[in-house]
C-alpha cells in the first residue's frame, strides 16, 4: 500500500473507532430518542455518516452503483431540520450499523483501486477521502455534544488532562501583513482557500482562552444584570433565554457545579469556561474592557512566524498535533486548565489556540477572496453571510484530523451546546 493510501485507511478506521465508541456506550432507546430538539438523534448521525460516504467515496469517486438509493433524503441535513429527525422512518440502530459497515467495505475497495494522480481535483491528494475522514470525525464531535445533553448516568471515561501552568497574560502581536488561508493544505476545506494577505493592526491577544475563574469574577459582578456590558442583541437574547451562567453549570450553596457527561462536579477556576454563547462571550469582553479578535487577528496570532514572516500550520510549527501540542480527539473529556501545553504555544507566547474549547471570534463567516466552492455548495457556500459567527481552533472534542491553523468553524450567536469558549483581545 502507498503511504497515501495507508494514511487514509488508518484515518478512516480512527473516524470509525470513535463513532462506534460514542454509538455503542448506550443502548436502542438512548440512540433514536432526541436529547435536545437542538440535536439530531445519534442513529440519524451514524446513517448519516455512512450515507455521506456512500455519496462522495462509493459512488462519485469510485463510480460504483448505490448501496441504497433509497435513502438520500432521509439523510440529507438540508431536508429535515434536527428538531423533525426523530420522527422521520429512519434506519434503526441495527440498520445503521450494518448500512455503514458495508459502506465502509465498499469504501476500502474503492481506496484499494483509486489512482491519487488522475488529475481529478476530488480525488487528488486523496481529498474526498480526508474530506469523509473529516465529516466523520465532525459529527463525532457533535455526537460528544449529544452525549453532553444527554444526562442520565456517566458511560464515556477518559483520564484526567494535564496540569496547568503559567503563561503570560496577553501578548502583542505587531502590525503587520500576513497570509491566511492555505493553498497547500492537502485537506483543507474549500472555505480554508485560496491563501490571501490581509493587513493586520498591531492587538494584544490573551494568552491563554478564558478561564472559569475569570469568567466566575464577571458573574459576581454582576455581568449578566448589567446591560452596559451586552450587545443590544445580546441583552435581548440574555432576558428572552434567561441566562445566568454558562450552559451546564448549576447554583449549589457552596458555589458553582456543573455537570459533564454525567458527573457532577464543581467549577474548576483555571479551566477554559466552555459552554457560552458569542453574546456571553462579547459581554465578558467588554466588561474586562476588551472585546473579541477577528477571524484574521486569531489567525495571525496562530499562525505568523514574525522571524520568517511564513505562516505556520499550527501555532507550534508545520508538525500535525501530538500528545504534547494540544487537547483534541477527546482524549480527555474536558479542556485543560489553563498553560497545560506549553509545547504547543506559538513562538509569540499564545497558549492552547489549538484544542480545548472553541473560540469564539467577532467576524461572521463569509468566503475568502478568490473563493469558489468544492466539492459541493452545501459545506460552507450557503452559509456566507447568514447569521453566524466564526469560531476557531477546534475543542477537547475535535479530532485533529479536522483542526488546523486555517479551519474556520461558524455557528449562530446564540449557540452554546458547542465545546465554545473565547479568548479576549485588545487594540495596542
Ligand atoms: C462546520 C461544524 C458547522 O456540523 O454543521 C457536518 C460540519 N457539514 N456535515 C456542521 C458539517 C456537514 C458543520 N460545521
Ligand atoms: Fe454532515
Amino acid at each position: 500500500m502507498s503511504d497515501l493510501r495507508l494514511v487514509i485507511a488508518t484515518e478512516l478506521e480512527r473516524a470509525r473507532a470513535r463513532t462506534a465508541l460514542l454509538t455503542d456506550a448506550v443502548d436502542d432507546d438512548d440512540l433514536t430518542r432526541q436529547h435536545s430538539p437542538l440535536m439530531s438523534p445519534l442513529v440519524w448521525d451514524l446513517a448519516h455518516v455512512g450515507n455521506q460516504e456512500e455519496l462522495w467515496l462509493v459512488r462519485d469517486v469510485g463510480g460504483r452503483d448505490p448501496v441504497r438509493h433509497d435513502i438520500d433524503e432521509l439523510y440529507d441535513a438540508f431536508k429535515h431540520a434536527r428538531s423533525d429527525r426523530p420522527a422521520l422512518p429512519l434506519l434503526s440502530p441495527a440498520e445503521a450499523r450494518a448500512y455503514t459497515a458495508r459502506v465502509r467495505d465498499k469504501a476500502l475497495d474503492v481506496l484499494d483501486r483509486v489512482r491519487f494522480d488522475q488529475g481529478r481535483r476530488l480525488v487528488d491528494g486523496g481529498f474526498a477521502f480526508g474530506m469523509i475522514v473529516q465529516h466523520e470525525q465532525q459529527h463525532d464531535e457533535t455526537m460528544l455534544a449529544t452525549h453532553q445533553l444527554r444526562g442520565g448516568t456517566p458511560v464515556l471515561t477518559a483520564p484526567a488532562p494535564p496540569a496547568g501552568g503559567e503563561t503570560a497574560a496577553e501578548v502583542l502581536i505587531d502590525a503587520g501583513r500576513f497570509t491566511m488561508g492555505t493553498d497547500t493544505e492537502p485537506w483543507a476545506l474549500d472555505n480554508e482557500r485560496p491563501a490571501h494577505p490581509v493587513d493586520v493592526g498591531a492587538f494584544w491577544i490573551d494568552a491563554t482562552p478564558v478561564t472559569n475563574g475569570a469568567y466566575l469574577a464577571f458573574m459576581d459582578a454582576g455581568g449578566y444584570d448589567d446591560p452596559r456590558w451586552w450587545s443590544e442583541r445580546g441583552w435581548r437574547y440574555r432576558q428572552k433565554a434567561d441566562l445566568t451562567a454558562p450552559l451546564h453549570w448549576i447554583r449549589d450553596a457552596g458555589g458553582w457545579l456543573r455537570s459533564r457527561f454525567g458527573h457532577v462536579e464543581p467549577v474548576r477556576a483555571d479551566e477554559p469556561v466552555v459552554h457560552v454563547c458569542f453574546f456571553e462571550a462579547e459581554a465578558y469582553a467588554a466588561w474586562a474592557g476588551k472585546r473579541l479578535p477577528t477571524e484574521a487577528e486569531w489567525e495571525k496570532a496562530a499562525r505568523w512566524d514574525p522571524a520568517t514572516g511564513r505562516s505556520r500550520r499550527y501555532p507550534w510549527g508545520d508538525d500535525p498535533p501530538g500528545l504534547r501540542h494540544a487537547n483534541l480527539g477527546q482524549r480527555h473529556l474536558s479542556p485543560a486548565p489553563a498553560g497545560a501545553y506549553p509545547d504547543g504555544a506559538s513562538p509569540q507566547g499564545v497558549h492552547q489556540l489549538i484544542g480545548d474549547v472553541w473560540e469564539w471570534t467577532s467576524s461572521g463567516f463569509h468566503a475568502y477572496p478568490g473563493f469558489s466552492a468544492f466539492p459541493y455548495r452545501e459545506y460552507s457556500e450557503v452559509f456566507f453571510g447568514g447569521d453566524y459567527r466564526v469560531l476557531r481552533g477546534g475543542s477537547f472534542g475535535t479530532d485533529a484530523a479536522a483542526c488546523r491553523g486555517t479551519f474556520r468553524n461558524w455557528d449562530h450567536p446564540i449557540r452554546r451546546q458547542i465545546f465554545s469558549g473565547f479568548r479576549c483581545a485588545r487594540d495596542a
